[in-house]
């Protein structure tokens, strides 16, 4: 997902700063970009010297203080509340006082990530969908501090870079995960209790529903592990057993099947 932000930040003419813990990560981040560049170069979506002057724009490394003079930051790692915390908490030392701190997180409390630091009024979620390059929306959270003008400056950035921002109030799961986990979830216990297989499951909901892609193979889109957050999330939250994760998914996480990004889900890549 951050190189994917990075990459729409980038091509919409923003200086853009991509840090990651490791050397290999911020270069696969980057080969990443590369392809996805090329992809609209060669569709003609995109000429060279824009493709090239976006890739420009994008400056690499693995030292967090390199945020310290960005306007916005927008936090894209793992789904782990305490990692979020420590990262918003070190961001808040490093920023310069005027910058928003936004965080791509799936499902957890805005508010929550926003108490790690002193600048509550500037903590907002920023919600991109997978793939960053391709989707609409971004749907941004409002966390109980998050002020106007930060909703407002976060709308027009994210207008920037081609998408369209609907803002909504900071829930368990906010709109599109409250929504669309207990669908994915539910196509899993479908599996698991052998009602259908992979493919008629996927097909089913493709071919019937409209749906342009399958919810087991979203699931390997999305990572068997985010999504599993994002049930705990909402069973936790919410407090109804409705949302407890389907004991396939654990398992499957467990064995560390997550899907694309380890070559095997619900499907082999
Ligand atoms: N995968 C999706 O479809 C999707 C969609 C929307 C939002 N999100 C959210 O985006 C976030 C990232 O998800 P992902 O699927 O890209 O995860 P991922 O595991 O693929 O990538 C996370 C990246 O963060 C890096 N990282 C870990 N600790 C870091 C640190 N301290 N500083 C800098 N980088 C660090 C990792 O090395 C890795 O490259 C999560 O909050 C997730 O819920 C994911």
């Amino acid at each position: 997902m951050g190189n994917g932000i990075a990459q729409v930040a980038a091509c919409a003419g923003y200086d853009v700063v991509m840090v990651d813990i490791k050397d290999e990560y911020v270069e696969k981040g980057l080969g990443t970009i590369q392809f996805s560049l090329g992809k609209l170069v060669s569709k003609e979506r995109m000429t060279q010297e824009d493709a090239d002057s976006a890739l420009a724009r994008i400056v690499t490394g693995t030292d967090r203080s390199a945020c310290s003079d960005c306007d916005l930051v927008v936090e894209a790692v793992p789904e782990i509340l305490e990692l979020k915390t420590s990262i918003f908490s070190e961001l808040d030392g490093l920023c310069k006082p005027e910058t928003i701190l936004a965080s791509n997180t799936s499902s957890i409390s805005i508010s929550t990530i926003a108490k790690a630091t002193q600048r509550p009024d500037k903590v907002i979620g920023m919600h991109f969908m997978n793939p960053v390059p391709i989707m609409k929306l971004v749907e941004v959270i409002n966390g109980e501090a998050t002020s106007e003008s930060t909703n407002a400056a976060v709308n027009e950035a994210a207008e920037t870079m081609g998408k369209i921002a609907l803002s909504c109030n900071d829930a368990p799961g906010f709109v599109s995960n409250r929504i669309l986990c207990p669908m994915l979830n539910e196509a899993i216990l479908t599996l698991q209790e052998g009602v259908a297989e992979p493919e008629a499951i996927d097909g089913i909901m493709k071919l019937g529903m409209n749906h342009p892609i399958g919810p087991l193979a979203l699931t390997d889109l999305i990572g068997l592990d985010t999504v599993l957050h994002i049930m705990n999330v909402l069973h936790d939250g919410l407090g109804d057993d409705k949302y407890a994760p389907a004991p396939l998914l654990i398992q499957m996480v467990d064995e560390g099947k997550l899907g694309r990004k380890t070559g095997q889900g619900f499907y082999t890549y």
